[in-house]
């Protein structure tokens, strides 16, 4: 078995278990600088773009091509590839098709696609620049009052989203943009859920919670995380249904997540966001369910992913992720990015490193974050 992996930056994620089931390895990246390019048994570097990888695929016959990246802009040219090496040289690539990535990767039509499914969004609208002058005329064609939520259609990570509940940061917004995706403000609890899918097979993983919207902006990769939610008036398989609802209408294959907005006060759930690749939460999922969503994309390459069974295997232990920036802790134990040894795991590049660890309960994920950071934390 030969797996083709693109991108080298996340591939820690899958080495210990791509070594395990004894699967050769070849990665294509584009940064030669880039980390773990060792951990394959080969790697290429190549231009960006998708034409060299699909190239090294075909030269190399692999069985299957696994896309590990963690950013929006090259997904597009990834499902492009797919269509084509699928059909003509039967090759699996194990991510979203061009459908799929179309919808999530554009915001407005994103909406569209929530609301055509049936599915809750807040009330928003897009409004150009030459549509209003004064903030009445604002208002007026927005149809609902501050506070709001600007948007561009592309961006992750905050880019490009300005909250506020101030006319004057609106004119600012439109001095850089001619259009935007206006939002009303959702006070709510945010939340994430990612689905691995295969084969019109769909296993969501949990709901995991990311702090309160607020007026700040203060984006949740930021925030303190924890899983799986514990709301009063919405079970976790009552959001389970709706990402397996939203996953299969959207026809996603691989990982994806989505990321809503649950507002305790209406007792309802809003979509706001579908990424269709490996999940910023995904650390907080594994911890909670002992199922690697990295690690499961693997297994669809190696032909092995029964949802049934899955969900049998899927555990029930409690996590905390924290930002720390720079962990200065105990060191963590080998395999560095699995459980086996060890009760937590460190991520993310240096200034932006996470621990996400794992307890039997709540108490005991902050007894562990007290004992590796010197901290107490509440929620
Ligand atoms: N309608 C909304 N109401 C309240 N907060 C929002 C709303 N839309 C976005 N936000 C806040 O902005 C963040 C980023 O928005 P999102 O659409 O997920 O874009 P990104 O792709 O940058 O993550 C959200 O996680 C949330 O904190
Ligand atoms: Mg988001």
């Amino acid at each position: 078995m030969k797996v083709l992996f693109i991108g080298s930056r996340l591939y820690d994620d899958v080495a210990y278990h791509v070594d395990k089931l004894g699967i050769e390895s070849i990665i294509t990246e584009s940064n030669e600088e880039a980390p773990n390019l060792d951990l394959a048994t080969k790697y290429y570097i190549v231009p960006r773009g998708m034409e060299k990888p699909m190239e090294v695929a075909i030269d190399e016959n692999v069985d299957a091509i696994v896309p590990l990246l963690g950013i929006d802009p090259p997904l597009m040219a990834v499902a492009l590839m797919k269509e084509e090496i699928e059909e003509k040289h039967n090759i699996p690539v194990i991510s979203s098709n061009v459908n799929a990535v179309a919808i999530a990767s554009d915001k407005i039509k994103t909406k569209k696609f929530f609301k055509s499914i049936g599915i809750n969004v807040p009330p928003a609208n897009v409004l150009k620049k030459d549509d209003f002058e004064t903030e009445e005329e604002f208002i007026e064609k927005l149809g609902f009052s501050f506070p709001i939520v600007l948007k561009q259609g592309e961006g992750q990570g905050g880019k490009d989203i300005c909250i506020t509940k101030e006319f004057s940061d609106v004119l600012d917004y439109f001095e850089n943009f001619d259009e935007a995706l206006i939002e009303k403000f959702i006070e709510g609890s945010e939340v994430s859920i990612e689905v691995i899918g295969w084969n019109g097979e769909y296993l969501p993983l949990v709901p995991v919670y990311k702090g309160e919207t607020n007026l700040e902006g203060i984006h949740p990769i930021k925030r303190l995380r924890y899983g799986p939610c514990d709301f009063k008036d919405i079970g976790n398989d009552e959001f389970r249904k709706l990402a397996k609802h939203i996953a299969t209408n959207l026809k996603s294959e691989g990982t994806i997540d989505m990321d809503l907005i649950y507002s305790k006060k209406e007792n309802k759930v809003y979509a706001i966001e579908i990424n269709t690749r490996p999940s910023g939460t995904r650390y907080l999922s594994f911890a909670c369910t002992d199922l690697n969503p990295l690690n499961l994309l693997v297994d669809i390459a190696s032909g092995n992913f029964n949802v049934e069974s899955l969900e049998k295997d899927m555990k029930d232990y409690y996590t905390l992720e924290i930002p720390v920036g720079d962990y200065e802790g105990p060191d963590p134990q080998e395999p560095l990015k699995e459980y086996l040894n060890g009760n937590f795991i460190v991520h993310g590049p240096k200034g932006y490193q996470r621990i996400t660890i794992r307890g039997n309960t709540r108490e005991e994920t902050f007894e562990i974050a007290k004992e590796l950071t010197g901290n107490d934390y509440t929620i």
